[in-house]
């Protein structure tokens, strides 16, 4: 689920190794390991971060030029360097490093070690290393060997293989685990994820599911498991390392919350027909008839996109009149989700990786719904798999925590829904004024950014209680939702985000001095309810801070603390509020001196179920 990198050319490949590395740490490890063939197996393994590996890899000659390394998240095992990918078997011939779950690995565990083989790991990953160890007594082969044990795994896997014996070659397979080769100049670089491979080279090769590839020295097979070949092309990549750089910003998250103008602007640059009130999108013209017949929309994600989909159901139905649900995508693939002829199913996700919604769309497509991925990672496999979709094009998000990526994937989908509503109820007049209104949006956010020293004031204050509240109504419930996960993440508080509605059916027993609100007032139609709120919270004592509109005067005699957002529609006061919510759980955490990027326990794209 976290990071591989492979290296097979004419350099050094340990630096290039341990550069890939780094450049995937954003995505949250537990442990790392690299390998090296040079004229014996080097292998150095660490339960800690990829400096650690530096360190201790200082001491000893790792020379060679084919590699292996990876960055590892437990799911079978604990932590610790026994854990640690690279695995081999018995013999020490082959390494493997492996990103997913291995769902029998328990079974051929079990097998290998009634034929002798000794295990010294606790992870499902070892088992490939022996399988091939065990399929190449039969085939003497080490390409059959490998094709052979694959065929053996069930579950998720991206992995890479090398032979100390065979040293001319990497070999690859993928199951519902990304994996991308940088075609360089004599040189490939295997990575799970395009951003260890930026610098190097722009051209890649997507390998799909079920495919097994082989890089050898200037060639490159790819076939399926009938050995069939499969010719691939090979895409130039418009991206630079660049992008994925900090800056001036002390860490990742700061830098992306900041860019959120700049990821508006890039949502709706040549999306708009502003003299017909409309919206158009490239990526939809092929399905331009059966979108006209759609009747329901269904979204399917998770975390921070499951709250942009909830939010965008509000829109749907105000501005497009249309029949919404939204999906955790986790729960739609297991259960008998009943879908009809003029069914759409928007899948959401910013890695266009995660395994849930990776499901929930291929669960959509068996069905026969048509599928539209909004996506940010460009050729990932939500994007590829889907049958339409629409780009964020919100620029590399390297942070754990998800914050330029939901105000794009917002942007989006009130764009989506102006699409749907001029097709249906909404009037041209109605179009152009909210098109305004979104058009107006990045300079609106730019003033909530401006807010920062003040919020950072507020988190101080703040940053001492051990649970919250968020609340919101509406269009800012999904908010106070995605405000609640934002905080719980990085600064590892607890923290409720409910709906305003809903306080005083439960969790209203749990206000006291000690568990303040955070509450989302500002003008609208459920201002006065949301006023209700408060007095409810501070009659038990509640501490409340409330985001409000610029000019609300009234709101300080109820709350304790205020923050302003600029004046604007409620259909689009949510996308403010939000990023009020970013900046808060940021600075509480600054505060309380947590690792802010990479909080504990997760991982930036879970492409594990
Ligand atoms: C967001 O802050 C989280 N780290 C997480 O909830 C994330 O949004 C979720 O895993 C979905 O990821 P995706 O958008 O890449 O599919
Ligand atoms: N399931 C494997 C392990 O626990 C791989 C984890 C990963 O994807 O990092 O070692």
């Amino acid at each position: 689920m976290c990071g591989i990198v492979g290296y097979i050319g004419k350099k050094d490949a340990l630096p290039i190794l341990l550069d890939g590395l780094r450049r995937l740490e954003y995505r949250g490890y537990d442990s790392a390991g690299v390998l090296v063939l040079g004229k014996s197996a080097n292998l150095a393994k660490v339960a800690g971060r990829v400096d650690d590996l530096e360190k201790e890899i200082a001491k000893k000659d790792f020379s060679g030029n084919i590699g292996i390394a990876h960055t590892r998240w437990a799911t079978h095992g604990k932590p610790n360097k026994a854990n640690a990918h690279p695995h081999t078997g018995c013999n020490k011939n082959f390494y493997i490093v492996h990103n997913g779950i291995i769902e029998n690995y328990k079974e051929l565990k079990q097998e290998l070690q009634k034929n002798g083989h000794k295990f010294s790991s606790q992870t499902d990953s070892e088992v490939f290393a022996h399988l091939i160890e065990e399929e190449f007594k039969r085939y003497h082969n080490f390409e059959a060997a490998f094709k052979n044990a694959i065929a053996r795994v069930r579950g998720a896997y991206g992995v890479l293989a090398v032979c100390k014996d065979d040293k001319e070659k990497i070999l690859i397979a993928r199951k519902s685990s990304p994996i991308v080769i940088g075609v360089g100049k004599d040189e490939y670089i295997i990575a799970s994820d395009i951003s260890a491979i930026l610098g190097r080279t722009n051209n890649i090769i997507y390998i799909s599911d079920d495919e097994i590839a082989v890089c050898e020295n200037n060639e490159i097979r790819i076939s399926n498991f009938k050995n069939e070949a499969i010719g691939k092309k090979v895409h130039k990549v418009d991206l630079s390392y660049k992008q994925a750089e900090k800056g001036n910003f002390d860490t990742f998250m700061k830098k992306e919350i900041f860019e959120a103008p700049e990821v508006i602007k890039n949502a709706i640059r040549g999306r708009i027909v502003q003299e017909e009130g409309t919206v158009k999108f490239g990526g939809l013209d092929d399905a331009q008839e059966k979108l006209k017949e759609t009747k329901r929309i269904i979204i399917v994600a998770c975390g921070t996109s499951y709250y942009a989909g909830l939010l965008a159901k509000y829109w749907f139905e105000e501005l497009a009149c249309m029949h919404t649900d939204v999906e955790l995508a986790s729960e739609f693939k297991t259960r008998n989700v009943v879908l009809g002829k003029n069914d759409l199913v928007v899948a959401i996700s910013q890695s266009g990786e995660t395994a849930d919604t990776l499901g929930a769309v291929l669960e959509a497509k068996r069905k026969g719904a048509l599928t539209l991925g909004i996506v940010n990672v460009v050729g990932s496999s939500i994007a590829r798999e889907t049958d339409i979709g629409i780009y964020n094009r919100a620029g590399p998000e390297i942070s754990v925590a998800s914050t330029k990526a939901f105000i794009s994937q917002a942007t989006v989908l009130l764009l989506l829904a102006i699409f749907f509503a001029r097709k249906n109820t909404m009037g041209q007049d109605k179009g152009r004024e909210i098109i305004s209104e979104i058009e107006n949006l990045y300079a609106k956010v730019g003033q909530v950014l401006g807010q920062q020293k003040q919020i950072e004031n507020i988190a101080k204050k703040y940053s001492k209680y051990k649970s919250f509240m968020y609340l919101g109504r509406k269009y800012n419930f999904p908010i106070a939702s995605e405000g609640a996960l934002k905080l719980k993440e990085i600064s590892y508080i607890h923290a409720e985000g409910y709906a305003g509605g809903e306080l005083k059916h439960g969790p209203l027993a749990l206000i006291d001095k000690n568990f303040p609100s955070f509450c989302v007032a500002t003008k609208g139609s459920a201002y006065d309810k949301m006023l209700s709120n408060i007095e409810e919270i501070k009659a038990r004592n509640g501490k409340v801070i409330a985001i409000a509109t610029q000019g609300d005067k009234k709101i300080v005699k109820f709350a304790d603390d205020v923050v302003y957002i600029p004046k604007s529609s409620e259909i689009i006061s949510p996308i403010l509020s939000v990023v009020v919510f970013q900046l808060f759980a940021y600075f509480v955490a600054k505060y309380l001196k947590k690792d802010i990027d990479k909080p504990r326990n997760l991982a930036k794209s879970v492409t594990v179920e």
